[in-house]
């Protein structure tokens, strides 16, 4: 898998905001971006997952412009902002609703994943009563559980206990040797 950025500016009513971006981004690697508040990490990655289109250039996934396309780019998953899920389904029933659209994977996958992420105790929770840092971790949960190729994560640590996030950090790389997975994170804020 390859994600190839070409000449990428993006501007909003006129107003630029990422000017001339390239880069290349290549299979079994972390990549993470740093920038000042407002620099334009977040719209970068909302361009990567096709929620904004570029004003100009063009990213490829293999050679593919999904974004022209209207697509979402194949095995891929993101967590991008404030996790939300259905208030009334348990943390549960939410990821098994999802992965009902994929229907590749099952309860054991569903469950193992809250295991990874320390949910499991609270996974028959309503989301509605979730905390901060449990909504935060069933939306990285939501991400891990199909085994994507590419996971696009912006702040994906912010509410989660500092000794947790540790053992989250760990556990993508992990998954990123098994899975020779592109990871995209933002580093300042968690
Ligand atoms: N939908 C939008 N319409 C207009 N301007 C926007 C829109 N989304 C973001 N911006 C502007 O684009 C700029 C970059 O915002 P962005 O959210 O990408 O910053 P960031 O680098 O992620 O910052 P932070 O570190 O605070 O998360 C900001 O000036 C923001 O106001
Ligand atoms: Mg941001």
């Amino acid at each position: 898998m390859k994600i190839e950025i070409k000449n990428v500016s993006k501007e909003f009513k006129g107003i630029e905001i990422l000017h001339d971006l390239n880069a290349t981004f290549e299979s079994g690697k972390i990549y993470g971006l740093i920038g000042r508040n407002g620099s334009g990490k977040s719209v970068f990655l909302k361009m990567l997952c096709g929620f904004y289109k570029p004003s100009s250039g063009e990213i490829l996934f293999d050679g593919v412009n999904y974004i022209k396309e209207n697509t979402f780019p194949k095995d891929t998953r993101a967590l991008i902002e404030k996790p939300d899920f259905i208030s009334d389904l348990s943390g549960y029933e939410n990821l098994e609703l999802l992965a009902k659209i994929q229907n590749r994977i099952g309860k054991e996958e569903i469950l193992n994943t809250l295991k990874k992420v320390h949910l499991e105790k609270d996974m028959d929770k309503k989301f509605a009563r979730y905390s901060l840092g449990m909504k935060q971790k069933l939306a990285i949960a939501q991400v891990l559980m199909e085994d994507p190729k590419v996971m696009i994560l912006d702040e994906p640590f912010n509410g989660i206990e500092d000794e947790t996030s540790q053992e989250l950090r760990e556990l993508l790389i992990e998954e990123k040797k098994t899975w020779e997975n592109h990871c995209f994170s933002n580093p300042y804020q968690g």
